[in-house]
């Protein structure tokens, strides 16, 4: 669907065949009207051909509850749409207005410890109150009806990254909403009262009004609420954005609706993979945060956001140029990183390329971060990058509208277990759940091989080896649904502290971990979390160099056919099994009892690939040099060649009609450091 999403309908500027989108956020209410023209002009000039309008216009489209300013915006979309340029529109209600927030200081967010969130930033506002909601939904409706039938209307932009500061509210009304969300889940208080533990601490409820989000606590709240919580909280949200969506699809039927996700680093609250299907396409944000994993969490989380899409092209919604304004450094990008950025989305199945944002603003809180036209304005080096890049991306056009060819990998993401895992009171409070599944990620990448980030909704049965680090939560059916997939021959690896919960987060008893424990074939009496900063060492299968840290586990082999892949060398554990492998039908099951890390695990899998019969598919000198990802259209691939180095690569042998970037050489292909190239195949 979204392919089409270019199509001529955009204007006199507009191609008749799918292209990838290329633009940004576009805020004209902050720049004069003699602006406007000048923007329009750069944006033909870069490229550009699609831009999201009115995200933060609330104050200015609705100065006051009955009084209405559409005529600038009217200008705005006329003049897009002269140009050529398509316009995503956003629904406007992101920062509800002072007049709204005076009148209505009930719609204002409350932290766990009972302050009130004022207004004075953005999203200042609860997701469950009917009173914002009223008015928000007004306004909606106000701008699908004026805007119905514009020709600049590509697609709506609901709100913006819901739940960015807004995901917890512990106020009145989230907990009248928790109530409810409680009763549809459990019907009854008994069974309300048995899946939240009450037992324990003298917590049973007795009556549904005694029932509060999880408020300031003298101690640990209760982890059975603590988790419903955010269960709610994301649902409360997913609600909320499909009530903008229902009034938008009753008045504008053809109009595709999305809204901008932030998956990347730091951000948890939102379970996305359950949002996926309330929208007609997926959109995501991402900022990379500099650090020595930072163009492999990039890559993370464009892949993660290919599988919350299920393999379906996605939009990137916002990245940005050069440096942000919200980190404690806000570094530049290096000349070639705006591209290779970019491009890499594109690998792992953006349709759209889009910044935050299109013009530098001169004031306000985003002042210093980047824009595609920064502040010295179009002669900088930013803005000819920004440029060059709209080339680029007319010459991918033909990969718009192909879908992710499936990895052999898969690595497996789990919100549920996201958000158990990292909970307090745990044997650690050091557990990283991304990091360890980024760590997993990387070491894939050090070898060359490509993995796909999948959900527990996506079809396990694509892959040949599923890598399912800290599968916390595991209740009966996906316990059932690994054994299935181990029997038929899939390769199963998960890690510590897997397998430990139920949905409940009641702990599966007889020793852990106790969803998993036959299928892996080994028995855990005890866990060994580390302290910060202890190692333990390793022998066997490739991890004699590496260290353990965070955890370690006390293991015992319960099934005569469970292999010890690995054993602990040092620590409370010396001796005994580290890492195990079991054969169980066609497949394996195999568990790694302590964090090895990205450098660690790459020394490891090398045998858990080969029992699973997976190779990279890089030549052996450009492994761990070059990422591959590989998009597809029926017959026709699309192979993404990036260059993780700083330094040209070689590609003996890898050849097929260059869309763009590197060189041709008589064997294959040489990328420039840092360098993208994109080759068109045919699978026959
Ligand atoms: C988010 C928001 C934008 C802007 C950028 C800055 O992505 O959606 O409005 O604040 O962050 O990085
Ligand atoms: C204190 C409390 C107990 C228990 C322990 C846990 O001693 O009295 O109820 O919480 O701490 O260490």
């Amino acid at each position: 669907m979204i392919s089409t999403l270019l199509t001529p309908q955009n204007g006199p500027g507009g191609d008749p065949a799918p292209r990838l989108a290329y633009g940004a956020d576009y805020n004209p209410e902050q720049w004069p009207r003699e602006v406007w023209e000048e923007d329009v002009r750069l944006m033909r000039e870069a490229g550009v051909n699609l831009v999201s309008v009115g995200i933060f216009s609330w104050a200015r489209i609705q100065p006051a509850r009955d009084e209405w300013d559409f005529g600038w915006l009217d200008e705005v979309m006329d003049l897009l749409h002269a140009g050529g340029i398509g316009v995503d529109l956003a629904t406007a209600t992101a920062s509800p207005p002072p007049w709204l927030t005076t009148a209505h200081p009930e719609i204002l967010p409350v932290t766990a410890s009972g302050e009130t969130v004022w207004p004075g930033a953005r999203q200042h506002w609860r997701p469950t109150s009917p009173v914002f909601r009223d008015h928000a939904l007004r306004l909606v409706r106000k701008m699908a009806e004026r805007y119905a039938g514009h020709p600049a209307l590509v697609a709506w932009h609901i709100s913006n990254e819901l739940g960015c500061h807004n995901i917890y509210d512990y106020s009145d009304d989230a907990a009248g909403a928790f109530r409810d969300w409680l009763r549809a889940r459990y019907t009854t208080l008994d069974s309300l009262n048995h899946a939240w533990g009450t037992a324990f601490w003298s917590q049973r409820y007795s009556d549904w009004q005694q029932i509060l989000p999880p408020r300031l606590a003298a101690s640990h709240p209760n982890p059975t609420q603590q988790l419903d919580f955010k269960r709610f909280s994301s649902d409360a949200l997913k609600e909320y954005l499909c009530a903008e969506r229902d009034v938008l699809r009753e008045v504008t039927p053809d109009v595709p609706v999305t809204t901008n996700f932030m998956v990347m680093g730091g951000t948890k609250g939102m379970n996305y993979p359950d949002w996926a299907g309330e929208i007609d396409f997926v959109s995501n944000d991402h900022y990379v945060h500099p650090g020595p994993q930072d163009r492999d969490e990039l890559s993370f989380s464009a892949n993660l956001t290919s599988g919350i899409a299920d393999g379906l092209p996605w939009f990137l919604m916002e990245h940005s140029t050069s440096a942000v304004n919200w980190q404690a450094v806000n570094v530049a990008k290096r000349p070639g990183d705006l591209a290779r950025d970019s491009l890499l989305h594109v690998a792992h199945g953006a349709d759209a390329v889009c910044f935050f944002q299109w013009r530098q603003s001169a004031a306000g809180a985003e002042k210093y971060h980047s824009a595609m036209v920064p502040h010295a304005g179009a002669d900088s080096e930013v803005f000819r990058a920004v440029a060059a890049l709209g080339d680029t991306l007319r010459e991918l056009a033909p990969v718009a509208g192909s879908e992710r060819e499936p990895a052999k990998v898969g690595i497996v993401y789990d919100w549920d277990s996201w958000w158990a895992s990292e909970q307090d009171s745990h044997p650690t409070s050091l557990l990283d759940y991304r990091q360890e599944a980024l760590d997993w990620y990387s070491a894939l990448l050090s070898l060359g091989v490509r993995a796909d980030i999948v959900t527990t909704r996506t079809d396990l049965d694509r892959y040949d080896l599923l890598v399912a680090p800290v599968l916390h939560v595991v209740p009966a059916p996906l316990a059932k649904e690994l054994a299935r997939y181990v029997e038929t021959g899939g390769h199963l690896v998960t890690t510590y502290f897997s397998g430990v919960v139920d949905e409940n987060d009641h702990i599966w008893l007889g020793g852990h971990p106790g969803a998993l424990r036959d299928l892996l074939g080994i028995r855990i009496d005890e866990f060994g979390p580390l302290l910060d900063g202890e190692t333990v060492r390793l022998e066997g299968a490739g991890t004699d160099t590496g260290t353990g840290s965070l955890w370690t586990d006390r293991i015992t082999v319960t099934d005569p056919s469970t292999e010890v892949l690995a054993s602990y060398r040092t620590g409370t554990y010396a001796g005994m099994p580290a890492v195990t492998r079991r054969p169980a039908g066609r497949g394996s099951a195999a568990y790694v009892s302590t964090r090895l890390g990205a450098a660690g695990l790459a020394g490891l899998l090398p045998e858990l690939l080969a029992g699973a019969g997976v190779e990279s598919e890089l030549p052996p000198s450009a492994r761990g040099r070059v990422e591959q990802a590989v998009r597809h259209h029926g017959d026709t691939r699309y192979v993404f060649l990036v260059n993780r180095t700083d330094e040209p690569v070689p590609l003996p042998g890898v050849t097929g009609e260059l869309l763009t970037g590197g060189t041709g050489t008589e064997d294959g292909l040489v990328l420039e450091p840092r360098g993208v190239a994109v080759l068109r195949q045919s699978a026959h």
